[in-house]
């Protein structure tokens, strides 16, 4: 069957006065039906261009310049893709970012700001377009969902807010929300309760979800799949409980190794010592070389993306431990 979204070597390239910066160098990864898509990395490695390229929002300075998107096996970005397609973006794809308070209206009220999207791309007259918008405030765990229509988003909490961001998102009965970092400005326990209800929503309307995260903890429990990133390109994916039990790529090890939730015991936290490469004038050869224990002459050349277990890894060197015992 064909995947729901298909990214297929797509590249990303921002033109600034500086020089060419390479954002994205052949990305391709796939989300099905029903799936949550995990994509981790550090900061810099292209986790929000990727999302921006899939959404239509890359802009000058930015342009895709090479490879493509397709839904559902349609043409979406890239070459053959149309300028506007209809009812993709905003409607079967929408997305959640990461800081509410700079994506909601400040100006418009919250009834107004969901009805907005419904009616647009469901065709319902305002007063429907209202009345579904109080069902979902109340779907996604805000109470008295009436009296909130009428307030405006600085008389909302953070997670309140976020609350009305998923709203939104689902209001118009997407097939895949893209979730840029939805739970970082917020509290532990309010981050557990949004992930719970993207999962619930998840299974209730049969969602795909890419999950944009820092956190490998989020990402072990919400996701079915992962997809690690590292200076533009994807480095590994696999099944979340291989990615975790047997991680191939020397950076998903240091980047199991560096994360406090899943590391328990008495072995001491490590970050990955070192900085990405820079994008303007990247290294050839294995990005992650220069801060690899294990490269070795080999690694001066790409290291295509392969079949690697259930998953796909790009290193030559994929399954040894990189770090000393595991
Ligand atoms: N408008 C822009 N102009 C120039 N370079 C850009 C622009 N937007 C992004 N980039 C570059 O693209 C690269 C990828 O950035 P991106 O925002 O996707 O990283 P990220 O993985 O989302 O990081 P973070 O975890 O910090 O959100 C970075 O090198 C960034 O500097
Ligand atoms: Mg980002």
């Amino acid at each position: 069957m064909t995947p729901l979204l298909e990214v297929e070597n797509l590249e990303v390239a921002f033109d600034t006065r500086a020089g060419t910066v390479q954002a994205l160098r052949g990305v391709s990864l796939t989300v099905a039906r029903g799936e949550t898509l995990g994509l981790v990395g550090e900061s810099g490695s292209g986790k929000s261009v990727t999302a921006q390229a899939i959404m239509g929002l890359i802009d000058i300075p930015g342009r895709i310049a090479g490879g493509q998107v397709r839904w559902q096996g349609h043409p979406l970005v890239g070459a053959g893709a149309p300028r506007a397609p209809r009812g993709v973006w905003g409607k079967d794809i929408s997305m959640v970012f990461q800081n509410p308070m700079t994506s909601l209206n400040p100006l418009m009220t919250i009834g107004d700001q969901i009805a907005e999207g419904i009616t647009l791309h469901l065709g319902l007259p305002r007063a429907a377009a209202l009345d579904r918008a109080a069902e979902l405030l109340a779907a996604v765990g805000i109470s008295g969902a009436r009296r909130r229509l009428a307030q405006f988003p600085h008389e909302l909490s953070g997670g309140m807010r976020q609350r009305v961001m998923i709203a939104m998102a689902v209001a118009c009965e997407p097939k895949l929300v893209i979730a840029d970092e939805p739970t970082t400005a917020l509290d532990v326990t309010i981050q557990a309760q949004i992930l719970e209800l993207m999962a619930e929503l998840q299974d209730r309307l049969g969602l795909s979800i890419i999950l944009i995260t820092h956190d490998l903890g989020i990402v072990a429990g919400l996701c079915h799949r992962v997809a690690v990133m590292y200076a533009g390109q994807i480095v590994e994916v696999a099944p979340v409980e291989e990615i975790f039990a047997a991680p191939a790529h020397p950076y998903t090890q240091g980047l199991i190794r560096s994360t406090p939730q899943l590391e328990a015991g008495e072995e001491r936290l490590v970050a990955i010592d070192g900085m990405p490469p820079g994008l303007l004038h990247p290294p050839e050869g294995c990005a992650f070389r220069a801060r690899c224990p294990i490269a070795g002459p080999d690694c001066a050349k790409m290291p295509p993306l392969r079949a690697w277990g259930a998953g796909q890894v790009a290193c030559w060197k994929a399954g040894t431990p990189a770090w000393g015992a595991a």
